[in-house]
């Protein structure tokens, strides 16, 4: 056991632990590294402190200065927790999807979280990260971190987590798999492996299917953390300084229900809670490990814990909205029963157009439409952030665009949702006439609200006839 004399001795260090029952039958060894072990909770301790001690030393943030970052929440938590004990301020700028339980967290540290929309182009004055900059320009002795950017961010792991996996297996990894985010944590790790190894250390990068980094169309995915969103409006997409794309030697691409069968498989398998991108980076070994020999000797970083999602990957309630796989299956009709097929316009198409091509492919007037966001070489079904609303081809006929002929959608309801769950009988008419449906996450059709509320019918002995016999029953 160790002794530290503060909390920032304490971050790294992490262990390896074999995987046993989730790598059944694989030749490998199969080692995963629990970055929750850090204090905060994450990877990102590692690379936060390391960017807070290197602006210190470069004159940047001065004391009583304030960090200013721009995060979905564990890059946050590492600065929160490291300015805390340092006494700096922390003021953090996150989007409404990251979890609640990370948005807690900061405030324990006493950081201040500003919720703002996440869902804008980089480069518009209002995306989170235009508004972390400009606070940090206008407030004195603030200092942005811009991890995504910032040359201590994989130095933090080229310094500790890649000697430590090399001492931890004795020199004896062939094979190392982490997620991509800002790229610090395969790159740094990636490179010391490969300088020490003479370059036989593998480095596989786990990216979500739809994630830029392993050539996915940039939509949206489910898995925090991991990979690279390409807003369908931005003007370019621009890659982290952070990631140095030439350690990866092969991506391996993991749809998020590949990734979240894999966190739930390694709790309740192995009794080890991850997040989900962890999920992703396991799910990548196991496939990775399964052509590889018994000399072989695959480390898995998991980057946070299950603890952070529990409410999520870890929730049949959750899974279920959302069209995911894992709970038991709904008893009784389901929305996907009663779900459509609906084809697609985007938004650049000119309405008549549209009406035109969706005629001729056999679409009445008044069949459902997704108005949907452009997007390049689309994978899979739209993700729900990809879609503008729906609309017919009636609607279309006469507007100026096809966002103009975009209606609102109602709630987003998973396939396997039963039509009896309050989420379908509670359904306000008013917030949209129709509504997505998921599978998988992903909009495969849609559901008119009539379709799952039924016009109330007439109780029978009202129907029937006052003065005709009931009819005997079996059994009577
Ligand atoms: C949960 C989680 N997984 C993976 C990553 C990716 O790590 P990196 O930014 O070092 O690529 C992050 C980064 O914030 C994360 O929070």
């Amino acid at each position: 056991m160790a002794r530290y004399e503060s909390v920032l001795d304490a971050i790294g260090g992490t262990p390896l632990i074999r995987l046993t029952r989730a790598a059944a039958g694989l030749r490998p060894r199969v080692y995963v590294k629990p970055e929750w072990q850090n204090p905060g909770g994450s990877v990102k301790d590692r690379a936060a402190l390391a960017m807070l001690r290197r602006a210190e030393a470069d004159g940047t943030l001065r004391p009583g200065g304030t960090v200013v970052e721009v995060t979905s929440g564990n890059t946050g938590i590492g600065l929160a927790l490291a300015a805390a004990h340092l006494g700096y301020c922390t003021v953090v700028f996150t989007g409404s999807a990251t979890s609640k339980e990370k948005r807690d967290q900061l405030a324990a540290y006493g950081a201040e979280v500003r919720l703002v929309d996440a869902f804008v182009p980089r480069d518009h004055p209002d995306s989170m990260r235009s508004q972390g900059v400009k606070f940090a320009a206008e407030t004195p002795g603030a200092w942005f971190v811009d991890q995504y950017d910032n040359p201590a961010n994989p130095a933090a792991h080229y310094a500790t987590t890649g000697p430590e996996i090399w001492a931890d297996t004795e020199g004896a990894v062939t094979h190392f798999v982490a997620t991509v985010g800002t790229g610090g944590t395969i790159s740094g790790t990636g490179r010391h492996l490969k300088d020490i190894s003479a370059g036989r250390v593998q480095v596989i990068g786990a990216d979500p299917l739809t994630s830029k980094y392993a050539g996915g169309d940039g939509s949206q995915k489910y898995i925090e953390g991991a990979g690279h969103y390409l807003h369908p409006e931005a003007a370019a997409d621009v890659w982290p300084l952070s990631l140095d794309t030439g350690v990866i030697d092969e991506y391996v691409a993991v749809e998020d229900q590949d990734a979240i069968d894999a966190v739930r498989l390694l709790a309740r398998t192995e009794g080890i809670l991850a997040g989900g991108s962890a999920g992703v980076a396991l799910a990548a070994a196991l496939r990775v490990a399964a052509d590889l020999t018994a000399d072989d000797t695959v480390v898995v970083l998991l980057p946070d814990s299950g603890r952070a999602y529990l409410s999520t990957y870890f929730n049949d309630a959750w899974l279920t909205a959302n069209g995911f796989r894992g709970p038991a299956p709904a008893e009784g009709p389901t929305v996907g029963d009663h779900s459509r097929a609906a084809p697609l316009v985007e938004q650049h198409e000119q309405p008549a157009d549209a009406v035109r091509r969706l005629a001729e492919q056999g679409a009445s007037d008044d069949d459902v439409v997704l108005a949907a966001y452009r997007r390049d070489g689309r994978l899979l079904a739209p993700h729900p952030s990809d879609l503008l609303g729906w609309t017919t081809p009636a609607g279309l006929r006469g507007a100026a665009s096809v966002a103009e002929a975009a209606r609102p959608f109602g709630p987003r309801l998973g396939v396997g949702l039963a039509v009896a769950d309050p989420a379908v009988t509670g359904w306000d008419r008013a917030e949209g006439e129709v509504a997505p449906v998921l599978d998988r996450g992903r909009v495969t059709g849609t559901v008119r609200w009539a379709a799952l509320h039924p016009e109330p019918q007439l109780p029978e002995q009202l129907t029937t006839p006052l003065t005709e016999p009931a009819a005997a029953g079996p059994g009577r």
